[in-house]
């Protein structure tokens, strides 16, 4: 076996520029990094880091959530903080600070990103220490907050719809899947595999035939009988977006738009049969799936529902009372 000669000892003044170096090669959107770890916030992406021994890296003992960042207010953060909250629970993750702490770290973050528009994301971890499975003695939990340009996808999937696949990815046990824990696995594949296959994302089916959920967004049905369903929330994660529009969609339901609003089983038989299917999610907001598998949903094309829910989530994003002011 040859030795290389190339890998070399490298000096703490050379690794900053070597940082840099790595960030030139392949830019990105991310605007402002706050670190409980560093006691800060950086904007040079080349300095939003996590050492290497924090548990959330090495056995993926971590949680996260994302807000959105809509024309200098941040939208529904309470909710994304309710379920944040949650998950470090069932992780047995410690909270870094109490809630309102946080909430004010979120805001000041956003604050030093000096954009209107984007993403907000933050993990908790229960810190570095340690290689070992259970976290180190004394670790102490990490707290990182991402300000971005958020997640963007092809207008097509909106003005003509996206086509998704079931996956053949086993969907999360029920403990995992109302968690939202960094282990996107499942998810990471099913995505990397539906696009594999020609599809925009795919769909998980649950063990007794119901519809789960996709990549990291919801799914819900317009029934034939104009029933807007969506999968209860016991095996899935309950996204902000759904619950909030599961709120607001009986609106629709005045201007005759639909029939009624249910969240329930929903068989894949049934979901099939369905007039009109969406994807909902902070990023994604609202987007009608025209094709599932091999097969049209309704007439193929976006449907009104679809659209009305996208219009509906759009003025509550501009006009609710959830919108949290973000200092200039
Ligand atoms: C697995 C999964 N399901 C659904 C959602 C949608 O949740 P939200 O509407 O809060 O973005 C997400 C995104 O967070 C997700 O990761």
């Amino acid at each position: 076996m040859t030795v290389s000669t190339s890998i070399q000892v490298i000096a703490e003044a050379d690794v900053l520029a070597r940082l840099k170096a790595l960030r030139a090669k392949q830019p990105v959107n991310f605007w402002a990094f706050y670190s409980s770890q560093l006691g800060g916030i950086v904007t040079d992406p080349a300095l939003m880091l996590i050492p290497f021994d924090d548990h959330m890296v090495h056995r993926g003992h971590g949680i996260f959530d994302t807000a959105g960042l809509v024309n200098g207010k941040i939208y529904d953060l309470e909710a994304h903080l309710d379920r944040f909250i949650a998950s470090a629970a069932r992780s047995k993750l410690k909270l870094p600070c109490p809630r309102e702490e946080m909430r004010d770290i979120v805001i000041r973050t956003t604050a030093a990103g000096g954009k209107r528009d984007g993403s907000i994301r933050y993990w908790l971890s229960s810190g570095p220490g340690s290689l070992e499975l259970t976290p180190a003695a004394g670790a102490e939990p990490g707290f990182f907050v991402m300000i971005f340009g958020g997640l963007s996808y092809p207008d097509r999937w909106y003005t003509e719809g996206l086509k998704v696949m079931t996956t053949t990815y086993p969907i999360k046990a029920p403990l995992y899947a109302i968690t939202k824990a960094t282990n996107y696995l499942p998810n990471v594949l099913m995505q990397m595999e539906a696009k594999e296959s020609g599809f925009d994302n795919g769909v998980f089916i649950d063990a007794d035939g119901n519809v789960g959920e996709s990549s990291n967004m919801n799914v819900a049905f317009v029934t034939k009988e104009g029933v807007f369903v969506h999968p209860t929330f016991d095996r899935i994660l309950a996204g902000c977006t759904s619950l909030r529009l599961l709120e607001l969609a009986p609106a629709l339901r005045d201007r005759g738009l639909i029939t009624g609003v249910e969240v329930r089983d929903i068989p894949v038989a049934e979901a099939r049969a369905s007039r009109e299917m969406v994807l909902l999610g902070s990023s994604i907001k609202v987007a009608p799936i025209v094709r599932w598998d091999a097969q049209a949903i309704g007439d193929g094309r976006p449907g009104p529902v679809a659209a009305a829910l996208l219009r509906l989530l759009d003025e509550d994003m501009r006009s609710s009372d959830r919108l949290i002011d973000v200092p200039c």
